[in-house]
């Protein structure tokens, strides 16, 4: 495995194959915390592991460099995928100071023991010079956390970016242009849509400022390594940060008997009289990783719930709760459902949360009782084919 971005740095972090959670993302293909030694005349190692890998982490490093010659350990984000393996560097590093922002100080400080740790605290803009190289650190708060910065080796033109342009997605090989660049950008925009689509305006000032910087690779803090393909990932951002709409209807659904699948069903017949990309989802057979990823670059969405105690599944209410948290922005669309007696009904609560989630609404819920009658399938048609309209118009 070739761990080596350039002459005497070198990646040291940690390929988690088998990790298929991570706070509710389902990251079915792995992921990689990763971390990097930088040899100069002084040695920096930045970020950290996962708290289990930390030895593994250690290992990586000692085959390169003695622990005892580490001057500094940075830390750009505080999210213990990251930081967890800190106490135990710090512990094993006896000359190295912790490297952060004041805020992420504070995180750590409430996070582990910190007790004789030597701190540099850095503020936007300062450097540190190892020799011939220099470490710059900038601040992008809320890229993914407040205390979140990226690290910059000017010498090099090598950005550590931290969490922003990574993927969740464990391979053999560190570089972008060793794996297929499809699968790479569709993990990117899982993660995107997972991690920090709700951070869109954060992260496109970032991007402002990182298209000032001469960048030659980006070595996130999650994935591969981005030096063949930045300009893709650099584009495929450039929308996702205002979840540009694309050609796209995206139908989800949860159904108890049928009533609400058959109504999703014909909705998405309708859209696909439409020349538009179409995707069905029922909520209990996907997951809501994917669901949201296909959320983030539609034009318009329709959601449907069967009423169960005269309100919404507790599935769609759980995929509904997941996506208002992410907020997606620039969608319309409406919301439907079958009821029984109730007059409050699951379409009408899936229509109030997709007020809340601001998604302009196009039509009033439809509701059918029981089971749709052919005049109320033809309702969900045209609802539908309305919907495969409005995703044209982006076309
Ligand atoms: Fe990969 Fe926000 O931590």
């Amino acid at each position: 495995m070739n761990t080596t971005l350039k002459e005497g740095i070198n990646w040291v972090g940690y390929i988690d194959w088998t990790v298929r959670d991570f706070h509710g993302y389902k990251t079915e293909s792995g992921s990689t915390y990763n971390a990097y030694l930088v040899q100069d005349e002084k040695t920096a190692v930045i970020d950290a592991v996962k708290a289990p890998y930390v030895d593994k982490y250690l290992e990586r490093i000692k085959a390169l460099v003695p622990l005892d010659k580490i001057s500094y350990v940075v830390c750009n984000h505080a999210e213990p995928d990251h930081s967890g393996g800190l106490p135990g560097i710090m512990a094993a590093c006896s000359q190295a100071e912790l490297v952060c922002n004041a805020k992420c100080k504070t995180a750590l400080e409430k996070h582990y023991n910190t007790t004789g740790w030597k701190w540099h605290i850095v503020a936007d803009g300062d450097s540190i010079s190892l020799g011939k190289r220099t470490l710059v650190f900038i601040d992008t708060p809320m890229v993914h956390w407040p205390e979140s910065m990226f690290t910059y080796l000017p010498e090099e033109k090598l950005l550590f970016s931290m969490d922003a342009f990574g993927q969740h997605y464990a391979s053999a090989f560190r570089f972008d242009d060793e794996e297929p660049l499809d699968v790479i950008l569709q993990e990117a925009k899982t993660y995107y849509a997972n991690i920090v689509m709700l951070y869109g305006r954060p992260i496109a000032q970032t991007m402002e400022r990182a298209a000032e910087l001469q960048i030659e690779m980006i070595a996130p803090s999650h994935g591969v390594i981005w030096r063949s393909h930045i300009k893709e990932v650099f584009e495929a951002y450039q929308k996702w940060v205002v979840c540009k709409p694309e050609p796209k209807v995206v139908v989800l659904y949860g159904s108890m008997w049928g009533a609400t699948e058959e109504m999703a069903r014909t909705i998405l017949e309708g859209a696909q009289e439409c020349d538009v990309e179409a995707r069905l989802y029922d909520v209990d057979s996907t997951h809501m990783t994917r669901i949201v990823t296909d959320i983030l670059d539609c034009a318009a969405v329709a959601v449907g719930s069967s009423t169960l105690n005269n309100t919404i599944l507790p599935s769609v209410a759980g995929v509904m709760c997941y996506i208002r948290g992410l907020r997606p922005t620039q969608k319309k669309g409406f919301a439907f459902g079958s009821y029984g007696w109730s007059k409050a009904g699951g379409a009408n609560e899936v229509g109030r949360m997709m007020e809340e989630m601001k998604i302009e609404i196009i039509q009033e819920p439809i509701r059918a009782q029981y089971k749709s009658t052919p005049e109320q399938l033809k309702v969900c048609r045209d609802a539908g084919r309305e919907l495969g309209r409005i995703a044209e118009s982006y076309k």
